[in-house]
């Protein structure tokens, strides 16, 4: 069988760093390339952690591209507060020999997507500027994107507002490009992010299993997302699980809008499940997640790490 081409747009971030472990030893999964975007913490951090992932799992094979800086219109905040102030607190990395490429994060993926005989799925799990800025730019790229499974949005509630999730939230308007870009695309958002646990047991199963299990366990002691004892919440892990075992998804075909102009709701996304708008459909929404199938496909894919 064949492996499915992907390419990770990412800021990582502890939920990150696990995501693109479970996808670079899949055995269904070829990552063409990392691009980075700020979000988690500033560009230069993200940049050099994703660096310092891919020296950790000895694949600087893989290219990383270094991408957009700020949103596209709004002012940088990061989430340190989660991650720790470099991103990915509690482990001590070594330094990276590898260095990122020399085209920018919006012309590697398009040259990437052009150059490839398959077609593409992007897993975007980082604010939406560098995506959006490639289909503007380069629009005859979506010919050659099988489609795009992003990590973002939520069709309740939210954790950066009271209604918006951080990666929408934090560049609205390149979510807004991306969502009204015609590219068939799923959201994996916060519905599934916060069902998307590991549990204290868990930890200690992947802590002694290999070099990932423990880079994890170490990283899980420092992230605020969720935690450690009534469970970490792996949001960018569900977008690979996405790809990988849809059949843990409960989802739904509808229209989902991104609110640019709400004085307090910015960046919330609408998940129109009852077709107020009367649109027509534009994505499949992730609604839910088996929160115990999930717990044991994480543990297992950490098995297939370093
Ligand atoms: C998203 O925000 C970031 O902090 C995580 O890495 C994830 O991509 C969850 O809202
Ligand atoms: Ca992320």
């Amino acid at each position: 069988m064949s492996k499915r081409p992907i390419i990770i747009d990412t800021d990582p971030g502890i939920d990150d760093a696990l995501a693109i472990a479970i996808a670079l030893f899949s055995e269904e999964l070829d990552v063409k390339l990392i691009t980075t975007v700020a979000g988690n913490v500033g560009i230069d951090l993200v940049t050099h952690n994703a660096l310092r992932l891919l020296k950790y799992f000895e694949r600087e094979d893989i290219p990383v591209a270094k991408g957009a800086g700020s949103p596209l219109i709004r002012e940088f905040e990061d989430a340190s507060n989660v991650h720790g102030k470099t991103g990915m607190e509690g482990f001590d990395f070594e330094e990276p020999t590898q260095t990122v490429i020399k085209e920018n994060a919006v012309d590697a993926m398009r040259n990437t997507i052009l150059n490839s005989d398959e077609k593409i799925t992007l897993v975007p799990i980082g604010p939406l500027t560098n995506i959006a800025l490639l289909l503007k730019t380069y629009p005859e790229v979506k010919e050659n994107i099988e489609e795009i499974v992003l990590m973002g949005g939520s069709a309740s509630r939210g954790n950066k507002g009271v209604m918006s999730e951080f990666n929408i939230a934090s560049d609205p308007e390149a979510a807004y490009m991306v969502f009204h870009s015609g590219v068939k695309l799923t959201m994996v958002g916060l519905d599934v992010g916060l069902n998307a646990l590991v549990l204290p047991e868990d930890s200690e199963a992947i802590k002694d299993m290999n070099k990932t299990g423990k880079m994890a366990y170490c990283l899980f002691k420092k992230y605020r997302g969720g935690s450690f004892n009534t469970g970490l919440k792996m949001y960018d892990s569900s977008a690979i699980a996405y790809l990988l075992r849809p059949d843990m998804f409960e989802v739904q075909e509808t229209y989902i809008d991104v609110e640019l102009a709400g004085s307090m709701t910015a960046g919330c996304t609408l998940v129109d499940l009852r077709g107020y708008l009367g649109k027509e459909n534009n994505a499949t929404a992730c609604l839910g997640i088996d929160a115990d199938a999930f717990r044991k496909w994480f543990v297992e894919s950490i098995k297939k790490c370093i």
